[in-house]
């Protein structure tokens, strides 16, 4: 009530001086030079010479400036051009202090600052922050300026009130930031990927490079055998990422028309091709302001590897039959199997957008080099595949860990489904585990056909597709391995 009333007491300019600072304190983020913008307007609505906001600490050097203001807007750096006996009466008294008539006071004309500055009256204002006095506010005004009154002692006190308040949303504020940034720090050094197991050098390695990168913009390239979790990688970069409440989109690019996938990833305008009938949006837009994960990059099309150079380079799109470029701001990611430098020099692969891509380049090793992470491995699919713990004999474990896993982790994660299905007791024994292809030729049950089948779905896989080098190490001809492709696909259609 009594607030209520000082309130009423207030002038309108005064008023309305009050309302434009609350509304500054009150601003979501905290500004360097907030603080200033206020003492700037406390100068022009109490008509004061200069004003100035110091911070107390109890001590040998107890005030320090957080800002201080003069009538021209400009900033004064140095205390000494005011009187600290003033700060000091504040502190003592705790309680906003109004001196009339300073000179012919003889209590605080004592204080030489005040008589060379030729200082008429001043007010000081404590600013308290949880119970204790954490600044002041200090203005005055000189001889041939007017002389304070109550109202400018009440209106300074609204205003020390009301950054009081701000001031301890701020502090706290800026304490649970700093305690963020600390946790995320720890975070980031220690903690496993969720969902990524592996404990081996190799994968310590991953995870680390994958959260660094994860912090940042650049654009990913993923490189791995099938099967190695190149796209579950991605995935985790998005979900580490600042980005990670915006949208999440993957296009996996393999073997689609060129036509379809331009169409999916920028978008159309109505009558760009008989069936466009309506407007219709790319997924880069889509994705706007996340991560977009483009899979098996290696197999675009060069008219779609340029465009695809745009999104990169500028950030923008072109939807098919429109001549409107769209900004977009999409974080890339993108993954292969195949050694795309090689593919560069073939002439298959643009120069400029495998540089765009391999900005940072992460490898994913295959499983045959991190062996060591084949039983975690195991135990976590039994579990999530089984839904209770499964037990493996040291033997089945051992049969795991003697092959080489050509299929990688996905071939390893079907095996285990396989083994669960055969299981019984949730005890998985070496007959549990089958290996859907060979290790050594004894051990291979098929025909011969099937044997040459095998073998040269292996040898590609081994040289990323590359038909050349394929044909190259198995004695044949291109032409043989296009034959053979072709007849598999026919088989596998019927
Ligand atoms: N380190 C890993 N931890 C757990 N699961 C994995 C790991 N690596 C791969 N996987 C699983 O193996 C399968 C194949 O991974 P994926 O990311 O599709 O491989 P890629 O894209 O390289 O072919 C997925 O089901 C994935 O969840
Ligand atoms: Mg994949």
């Amino acid at each position: 009530m009594e607030q209520i009333k000082e309130i009423r007491s207030i002038r309108k300019e005064q008023f309305d001086a009050l309302y434009r600072i609350s509304r500054l304190l009150n601003e979501a983020t905290v500004q360097e030079n907030l603080v200033e913008k206020a003492l700037d307007l406390v100068v022009d609505a109490i008509r004061a010479e200069r004003a100035l906001f110091v911070r107390y600490r109890p001590g040998d050097e107890p005030f320090t400036i957080i800002a201080a203001r003069n009538i021209q807007k400009e900033t004064i750096k140095d205390l000494s051009a005011f009187s600290s006996g003033i700060l000091q009466k504040v502190i003592e008294q705790q309680t906003p202090c109004l001196y009339h008539d300073v000179q012919s006071d003889p209590q605080i004309s004592q204080f030489e600052s005040v008589r060379i500055q030729n200082i008429k009256s001043v007010i000081g204002v404590p600013i308290f922050n949880q119970g204790q006095i954490w600044g002041v506010i200090l203005a005055d005004s000189r001889t041939h300026r007017q002389e304070f009154n109550e109202e400018n002692l009440r209106f300074l006190e609204f205003f020390a009130n009301m950054v009081s308040l701000a001031l301890e949303k701020i502090i706290y504020l800026e304490d649970l930031q700093k305690e963020n940034a600390a946790l995320r720090h720890e975070l980031d050094l220690s903690a496993p990927l969720p969902e990524i197991i592996g404990e081996s050098p190799a994968m310590k390695k991953f995870s680390t490079l994958l959260r660094k990168v994860a912090q940042t913009d650049a654009t990913v390239l993923i490189t791995g055998e099938s099967g190695t979790g190149k796209e579950l990688a991605a995935k985790a970069i998005h979900l580490l990422s600042k980005r990670r409440d915006k949208a999440y989109l993957a296009q996996f690019c393999g073997s689609i028309p060129d036509t379809l996938l331009e169409s999916e990833l920028f978008g159309y305008k109505k009558g760009a091709f008989t069936g466009a009938t309506a407007d219709k949006k790319g997924l880069f837009e889509v994705a706007d302001g996340g991560t977009f994960f483009l899979d098996e990059i290696a197999d675009i099309s060069m008219a779609l590897q340029a465009k695809l150079l745009r999104v990169i380079q500028n950030q923008e799109i072109i939807p098919l039959g429109s001549t409107k470029v769209k900004k977009v701001n999409v974080r890339i990611v993108a993954a292969t199997n195949k050694d795309l430098y090689q593919l560069v020099k073939e002439g298959k692969f643009r120069e400029d957008l495998f540089y765009r891509l391999n900005v940072f380049p992460i490898h994913i090793p295959p499983l045959r080099d991190r062996l060591g992470d084949v039983a975690l491995l195991a135990n976590h699919f039994a579990k999530t595949f089984g839904g209770k713990q499964y037990r493996f004999d040291p033997a089945a474990l051992k049969k795991l860990e003697q092959y080489s896993w050509p299929g990688n982790v996905r071939q390893l994660q079907n095996v285990i489904q396989r083994a669960i299905i055969l299981s019984e007791d949730q005890r998985i024994l070496p007959e549990h585990i089958i290996l859907d292809d060979w290790e050594s030729p004894e051990q291979f049950e098929g025909t011969l056909k099937d044997f040459e089948k095998l073998l040269l779905k292996r040898r590609l896989a081994k040289y990323g597709g590359n038909r050349t080098l394929t044909a190259q190490s198995l004695g044949v001809s291109v032409r043989w391995i296009q034959l053979k492709l072709k007849e598999m696909e026919g088989e596998s259609q019927t």
